[in-house]
């Protein structure tokens, strides 16, 4: 068997990051902050406290990575509705781009039924935004915040947000960064860009667990943002109000402890491996696939056509075929893919593949040039 599907969510895992669960789980598994000071107690704390701390460190954090601005999440749609929904109010307007994840579209389209305007910015046919767009609809009217991914989660082209973060800065404009498909491949760094709110989720190439993920704030901003969920926080129990200190205000209710635990892990096995060892690797495999890929006839690719400005993120169709049916034969000769229009129905208006969607091939870090191999010989048998 061949996953080649880790857009979707990497596996497998670093052992290190499956024996930081498990021995939570068997020798942890204390709630946090919601004890006594038993050794299971502190110990619970102080997973989740050297989570925050290499979190912020990771992703360039403000204030000196102060881990006090970092909140943990389920995942970065959550992240992304703590964000949005907490912040924007009716009259105001968002900025987003028609690449976007339905992490981002659902939301706002919900918010734009309570009256928040929307501004979307086109991509190119390579799925590739352009600053000076960005510059000229920031110029055409008064936007409250910009909302963009890092890269597609169709096509694997990235964005070019150094520039867009400027832009952003310039005008003084709120930019939150969807870093669902970067985070853990390309070196971010949330105070140097400016960004307001930097949102990651766990499972993909940060390595950690399902149902994990977060925010990396910016102190001025998470102040003008209104808390989504509101309960406990084993904090101020004398209170029926929520906290406003971070990171209690957006964290009520018991986190996923072991998932933290894990992530806490994975970001060790990240800072172990550098960042550079594993972008370096992903675009070789990358350029393997793609070369391999344009000898097949008939391949119609989307996106950029070598790795330059791209993730080893890949969608494709093939002239004549169904893309339904090529990942269904895939999968019975063992390799995992995965086909339609992966939560990204503007991105593939965008990219010219709605409706019938394209099939989408991702290595990941563990992916061995040899699989690639298996998987051209089997696409060629299931197109014969
Ligand atoms: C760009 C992008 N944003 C958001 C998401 C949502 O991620 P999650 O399911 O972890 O919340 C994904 C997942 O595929 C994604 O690729």
């Amino acid at each position: 068997m061949s996953y080649l599907n880790n857009a979707a969510t990497t596996w497998p895992k670093p052992e290190c990051v499956v024996n930081a669960v498990r021995d939570f789980m068997l020798n942890g598994g204390a709630n946090s902050s919601r004890g006594s000071n038993s050794q299971r107690d502190m110990k619970t704390m102080n997973i989740m406290l050297d989570c925050r701390i290499k979190a912020a460190e990771f992703f360039g954090g403000y204030d000196d990575a102060d881990p006090i601005l970092v909140t943990f999440t389920a995942n970065i749609t959550e992240s992304l509705n703590v964000v949005l929904r907490g912040y924007l109010r009716k009259g105001m307007s968002v900025l987003t781009t028609s690449m976007e994840h339905n992490a981002v579209m659902r939301p706002l389209r919900a918010l734009e039924s309570e009256g928040v305007n929307i501004g979307i910015v086109s991509a190119d046919s390579n799925g590739l935004i352009h600053a000076e767009d960005v510059k000229r609809k920031l110029a055409s009217a008064k936007y409250d915040l910009v909302v963009m991914s890092h890269a597609s989660n169709v096509c694997g082209t990235v964005q070019p947000v150094e520039e867009v973060a400027e832009i952003c800065r310039e005008r003084s404009v709120p930019l939150v960064l969807d870093t669902a498909q970067t985070a853990g491949v390309i070196q971010l760094n949330a105070s140097e860009l400016g960004l307001s709110a930097l949102c990651f989720t766990g499972h993909k190439s940060l390595m950690g667990p399902q149902g994990t993920g977060g925010i990396i704030w910016k102190r001025e901003f998470a102040e003008r943002v209104e808390p989504l969920i509101t309960g406990g926080t084993g904090s101020y129990s004398h209170l029926e109000t929520q906290p406003e200190e971070m990171p209690d205000k957006f964290e009520s209710g018991t986190p996923n402890l072991p998932g933290i635990a894990g992530l806490n892990s994975a970001f060790d096995w990240l800072n172990d491996k550098g960042l550079e060892v594993i972008g370096e690797r992903e675009k070789k495999t990358g350029q393997y696939f793609l070369e391999a890929l344009k000898k097949i006839d008939g391949v119609l690719l989307s996106g950029l056509s070598d790795m330059r400005g791209r993730l080893p993120v890949f969608a494709f169709n093939v002239e004549g075929k169904d893309n339904g049916i090529l990942a269904d034969g895939l999968s019975r000769l063992g390799f995992e893919t995965r086909p339609g229009l992966h939560c990204s129905p503007a991105a593939h208006k965008t990219l010219g593949t709605f409706p019938q969607g394209a099939l989408r091939v991702s290595p990941g870090y563990f992916t061995e040039e040899s699989e690639i191999d298996g998987f051209i010989g089997a696409l060629r048998e299931v197109l014969r």
